[in-house]
């Protein structure tokens, strides 16, 4: 059974020189992020769709892919023929945002899509019926190791009102500054994916790091209901 909370390692503040075990640290997890930065739409340059191919080889969880490009629209099919389990892209440089979600179901994969800190969440307006998943950066994109933007409590309140107005609910990934310290609240505000950096590829004990969130998450959970 699914986890209530999930958490999702982003491989972008693991060791790269031992990408095979660091992935194997965090098989307790529920999805391996995958960070796709192209140097243009955020300024920092990471991986491909050829490591997304080594890295479904070293792992059994699903992978999210988290593109950070100018043209989602030319390369998203790299990526679900790489293998992405779930696809995001950014609605700030999508063009044909149906299309390409379309596109991502008919591969039988998860379609997502990711806010920027600064773009507001009315603009998920016209897609929020067709999505799986909505990403929504508490920082600004490019960078493991960021400090959390407060205003995304803001932002995740807006979206649980928008998700309760279209009566869909998709999944709600958190991804930027998120740790032990913050899960709890980011739950309670409408999140369930947590996604961890340098949470946890710097913490001692990886998985004990992702069980440690997990169950911060969760009491955040639990606060939502009363
Ligand atoms: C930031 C990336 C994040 C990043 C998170 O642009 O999208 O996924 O790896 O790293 P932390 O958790 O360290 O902020
Ligand atoms: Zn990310």
């Amino acid at each position: 059974m699914s986890n209530i909370v999930r958490i999702a390692p982003s491989i972008l503040a693991a060791d790269f020189l031992d990408l095979g075990n660091e992935l194997q640290s965090v098989s307790n997890a529920d999805f391996i992020h995958y960070d796709v930065m192209d140097g243009d739409f955020v300024p920092n340059i990471s991986f491909g769709p050829g490591l997304l191919r080594a890295v479904k080889r070293g792992t059994d969880l699903p992978v999210d892919v988290h593109m950070m490009v100018k043209n989602p629209d030319e390369v998203f099919r790299d990526y679900l023929e790489a293998g992405a389990d779930v696809l995001t892209f950014h609605i700030e440089t999508a063009k044909h945002a149906h299309r390409i979600v379309d596109e991502i179901h008919r591969y039988g994969r998860r379609a997502a899509v990711a806010i920027n800190p600064g773009t507001a969440v009315s603009s998920l307006d016209a897609i929020i019926d067709y999505l799986d998943m909505v990403l929504v950066m508490s920082v600004n994109p490019g960078f493991s190791g960021q400090k959390f933007i407060e205003h995304t409590y803001t932002q995740l309140n807006k979206l649980t009102a928008l998700c309760q107005s279209h009566s869909v609910r998709p999944l709600v990934e958190i991804d930027g500054g998120v740790s032990v310290k913050n899960a709890a609240q980011v739950v309670a505000a409408g999140a369930n994916v947590l996604v961890g950096g340098s949470a946890v590829f710097d913490a001692e004990d990886h998985a004990r790091m992702v069980d440690d969130m997990r169950t911060a998450g969760m009491q955040g959970f639990a606060m939502r209901m009363v």
